[in-house]
């Protein structure tokens, strides 16, 4: 499997507003950034784009946003400053509420060639998560291009990856996107055997159909990670009387005849 979408090589932005879509979902731990490996990994496709001479808005999502106190905890201010260093050039943080709004616009109008401003939160909209058509036009208003580099939020359908490119004249793939698409491709339809996958992270229940791909392709399946731990709490009768890690519970017994070649670190 190889890319078949137009990516941010197929396009010269030069004077263009474009919209980025990066996964800024980073750990913060009182205010600070814990782990910036999803900032350095959004920064080929940002440099390229001001290489171009666009004007970049990026969005992102940070978290689950469910309450107003998360709104006080779940601010991409502190990504704005990291990514300002990271790039040697300011990156300007412009918060709304509502994420798309009157200072945004002004924000955007005001904006140089290379210059590159970065959306709150985009969670603080809850018609985010629905893929509402309002907030998709919102974002897509500030742009006539839009470039989706948010791999690690590929399997979600919200306004800012999956809405908005409905109504935008331009859509294409980042690099990081690019990279992983074309990577995840050729291991997984050419494999050199034997053919182990390890996979990681926290959220077994989202990852159950890769899980379930991989048993029928890969010779050996490890898994590791946070995965794992709620496996172990599985075992503990008072947990399971979580709902969450009930659906666990369920998602590996599904799984179990599949995984006789499968370990669990
Ligand atoms: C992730 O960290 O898995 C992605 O950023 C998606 O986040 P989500 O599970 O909150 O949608």
């Amino acid at each position: 499997m190889s890319l078949n979408k137009k990516s941010v090589d197929d396009i010269n932005v030069k004077g263009q507003r474009v919209l980025v879509r990066c996964d800024f979902n980073v750990p913060l731990k009182d205010g600070k950034i814990t782990d910036e490996n999803r900032l350095v990994a959004a920064l080929p496709t940002i440099k390229k784009l001001i290489a171009d001479g666009g004007k970049i808005i990026l969005c992102s999502h940070l978290g689950k946003v469910k309450t107003e106190e998360d709104k006080q905890t779940k601010t991409l201010a502190p990504v704005a400053v990291r990514l300002s260093e990271l790039l040697g050039q300011e990156v300007k943080f412009v918060p709304n509420p509502e994420v798309v709004g009157p200072n945004v616009v002004e924000a955007v109008n005001a904006m140089n060639d290379g210059d590159v401003i970065l959306l709150e939160n985009t969670r603080f909209r809850a018609e985010e998560t629905k893929n509402g058509e309002a907030f998709s036009k919102d974002l897509a208003s500030l742009a006539d291009v839009f470039v989706n580099d948010a791999f690690g939020t590929a399997h979600r359908a919200h306004c800012s990856n999956v809405g908005v490119t409905q109504f935008v004249d331009t859509a294409v793939v980042g690099y990081l996107m690019q990279k992983e698409i074309d990577f995840l491709g050729n291991a997984v339809e050419n494999p050199v055997r034997p053919f182990v996958a390890i996979l990681g992270g926290a959220k077994v229940a989202d990852k159950l159909n890769v899980i379930s791909n991989l048993l029928e392709k890969c010779d050996t399946l490890i898994i590791g990670g946070g995965m794992v731990r709620l496996r172990v709490k599985r075992l503990d009768f008072h947990l399971l009387m979580t709902a969450r890690l009930i659906i666990v519970r369920k998602c590996l017994q599904r799984l179990t005849p599949l995984a006789r070649n499968s370990f669990f670190l």
